[in-house]
């Protein structure tokens, strides 16, 4: 039984102290009373030491939103693994407003890097996958986000696979308020992520690993994507910012 796992993408919102430590303060004790989820909160880089010092360990992590592969180095301007070990669990990778215009720094083949030495560092990549509007319509989905999958797990050992979470978030849904349905995500994940990793690493770690729906995921349709038998959790964007966060993950563990 793969345990659920919703994680919140404040993405560049909520990077100032006072803003990031008002909704924590909120959200932290009644998220930690949510039994049988994990909960983790992707804030900008800005906060996370100051959320590291009032978040617990109880059920809530923190997570970052992005990081270099290298350990330190003349990258101005870049956060390495080792600057995160000790401040947050989880590293979101290759998310797709990143990949748009990160050019090599988020290609393919960067994403690989990234999650090697997140692995390296004991940090639990969630390496984010998805395909645009174009790609969608003319049926290519599982063809592209199966090589993403297979490009970011590029030389990894089984057991190495089993710790990472995957996040399936077609673009033409995130922010847009059009959600994929629950069936298509499901789907998807199913033929495109699992079915992939179980070509490269068999059943057994591909029927283990974690994988998220993200794209306009609120508080009134994450039941619908927990009911479906492929779908661990989600990576929220908007609906995260706000308390009724809490809502989201508890309805998210009922439908389960
Ligand atoms: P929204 O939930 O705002 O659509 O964002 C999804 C997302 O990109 C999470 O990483």
């Amino acid at each position: 039984m793969r345990r659920p796992i919703v994680a919140a993408n404040w993405k560049m919102h909520l990077g100032r102290v006072d803003q990031a430590l008002a909704l924590v303060r909120r959200i932290r004790l009644p998220l930690g009373r949510v039994e049988g989820v994990d909960v983790v909160l992707c804030p900008p880089f800005t906060v996370l030491a100051s959320l590291a010092e009032v978040i617990g360990s109880k059920g809530v992590a923190l997570g970052a939103q992005n990081m270099h592969w290298d350990d330190h180095g003349a990258q101005t301007g870049e956060i390495s693994p080792s600057m995160l070990v000790g401040l947050c669990r989880y590293v979101i990778i290759g998310h797709s407003e990143r990949r748009a215009s990160g050019g090599s720094a988020e290609s393919d083949g960067a994403v690989n890097r990234k999650v090697i030495s997140a692995l390296t560092h004991g940090l639990t990549p969630i390496i984010c996958v998805g395909e645009d509007a174009a790609r969608n319509e003319a049926g290519e989905t599982d063809v592209f986000v199966g090589g993403q999958v297979r490009a970011a797990l590029d030389g990894l050992s089984a057991d190495d696979v089993g710790r990472v979470v995957l996040a399936y978030e077609p673009i033409w849904a995130i922010g847009t308020g059009r959600s994929a349905t629950p069936a298509a995500a499901n789907r998807t994940i199913a033929l495109a992520v699992r079915g992939t990793i179980a070509l490269g690493f068999g059943e057994a770690v591909a029927g283990a690993v974690r994988v998220q729906y993200g794209g306009s995921v609120n508080a009134q349709n994450i039941a619908g994507f927990m009911a479906m038998p492929e779908i661990d959790g989600a990576l929220v964007g908007g609906a995260s910012l706000q308390p009724e966060f809490v809502d989201l993950v508890t309805r998210a563990v009922a439908a389960r």
